[in-house]
């Protein structure tokens, strides 16, 4: 039990063997985010929003790794929806009440909203069609 748990740890996730297929196929992912230690959390990846802009504007992109890219924005997506419906559960069941695990619990899932595990292809929909080579762009407001 305990090698099948540390095994599925030294797993690299989905979006890893995406990047590694880009890579195969020429795209520059840097080396950093190739052989990256897969057992740590994702961190935000800038240098790969020009690499999946690439993937996005491109005539040359093969239709199922455009695909590919749409699906893993889905899986994220319909993630947080799930958590966006818990929460308002949470929130009407037990209010403002601890969870079970001890954390702050409504407060705890609001602050999940803001994770993501795919954030560069969420990041490249700021510059996609635009001239700009990062995100970034005008000011906005924010709430609050
Ligand atoms: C009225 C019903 C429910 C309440 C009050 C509730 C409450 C909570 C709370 C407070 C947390 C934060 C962690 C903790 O403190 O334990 C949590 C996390 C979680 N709950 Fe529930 N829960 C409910 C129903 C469900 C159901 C039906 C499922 C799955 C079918 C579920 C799956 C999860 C998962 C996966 C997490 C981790 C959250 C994340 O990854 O964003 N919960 N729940």
């Amino acid at each position: 039990m305990r090698d099948l748990l540390a095994g599925l740890l030294e797993t690299p996730t989905v979006y890893d063997e995406f990047l590694r297929l880009l890579a195969r196929l020429g795209l520059a992912v840097p080396a950093a985010v190739l052989e990256r230690d897969v057992r740590q959390p994702w961190t935000h990846q800038p240098d790969l929003v020009p690499v999946l802009r690439e993937v996005y504007e491109s005539e040359d992109t093969p239709w199922g790794v455009y695909e590919a890219c749409e699906s893993l924005v889905d899986v994220e997506d319909n993630r947080q929806r799930w958590r966006f419906r818990h929460l308002r559960t949470v929130q009407r069941t037990i209010g403002a009440r601890t969870g079970t695990s001890g954390s702050s619990g409504a407060d705890f899932l609001r602050r999940a909203l803001d994770l993501s595990s795919f954030p560069e292809p969420y990041a490249v929909c700021t510059v996609i069609g635009t001239g700009a080579r990062s995100p970034g762009g005008a000011p906005s407001r924010e709430p609050g």
